[in-house]
């Protein structure tokens, strides 16, 4: 999979793209990140890519052209499976979504910023809008990595043990059973005796029975789905 991010800020994935799994997915070979500064796709002499709103009013809108130009280069080498639009009022990240997003090759993620960007941009140039959350960010780069950490370990072969994705908390609409590991005793906090039984089927009915359990407590609403 290959995954464009187009930014004004392509420092803030230094962090969240070379530690662990999804450090890993690019060294295997199985993710690609390419970042892609905005302004370099400018053709103001100050590299502008804001301009003020035409019904005046605060905040600085994000420009059409130099978005545009962007995303044809990047089509001009390939095909893309979607352009995404990070947004709060997008379509809400979820674990359905994510199994999606990861079957496919090619993505662009647009990261917002400022007031929002030309509204023709969301009509012409994006195919879909995601929300991480509802709340607010300063801008769309922590919800680019977030998508794209949620995806990438969807991939075949990224993760070590191809169970463990499967075993995620809302890959089967539960939450995940609580796990524990040494020492079975903590100043008299123990774990519990059926997990030191040995009993594969016993251990696995009683996992169930926690996520069971768990979600009804903690998130009931995905019992509903
Ligand atoms: N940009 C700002 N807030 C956001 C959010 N909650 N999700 C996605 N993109 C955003």
């Amino acid at each position: 999979m290959r995954i464009d991010i187009i930014t004004l800020f392509p420092e803030m994935f230094e962090g969240p793209f070379s530690h662990s799994i999804v450090k890993r997915a690019i060294e295997k070979g199985l993710a690609e990140i390419h970042l892609h500064q905005l302004r370099d796709y400018s053709t103001d002499k100050h590299k502008r890519v804001d301009d003020y709103a035409f019904s005046g009013g605060a905040g600085m809108v994000m420009m059409i052209e130099p978005v545009a130009r962007c995303i044809a280069a990047l089509k001009a080498e390939r095909g893309y499976d979607a352009v995404i639009y990070t947004s709060p009022d997008g379509q809400l990240l979820d674990q359905p979504l994510a199994n999606r997003l990861s079957g496919f090759n090619n993505l662009i993620l647009l990261c917002g910023h400022y007031k929002g960007v030309d509204e023709r941009i969301r009509e012409h140039l994006v195919t879909m809008e995601i929300s991480i959350g509802n709340y607010v960010l300063s801008g769309g780069e922590l919800a680019a990595a977030v998508i794209s950490d949620s995806i990438i370990r969807l991939i075949p072969g990224v993760l070590t043990d191809e169970s463990s994705a499967l075993s995620d908390s809302f890959q089967n609409n539960l939450v995940s059973p609580p796990v524990y590991t040494r020492p079975r005793d903590f100043n008299g906090w123990v774990v519990p005796e059926i997990l030191l039984s040995g009993n594969e089927r016993i251990i696995e009915e009683w996992k169930y029975n926690q996520s069971v359990e768990r979600t009804k407590i903690r998130r009931p609403e995905l019992l509903n789905d």
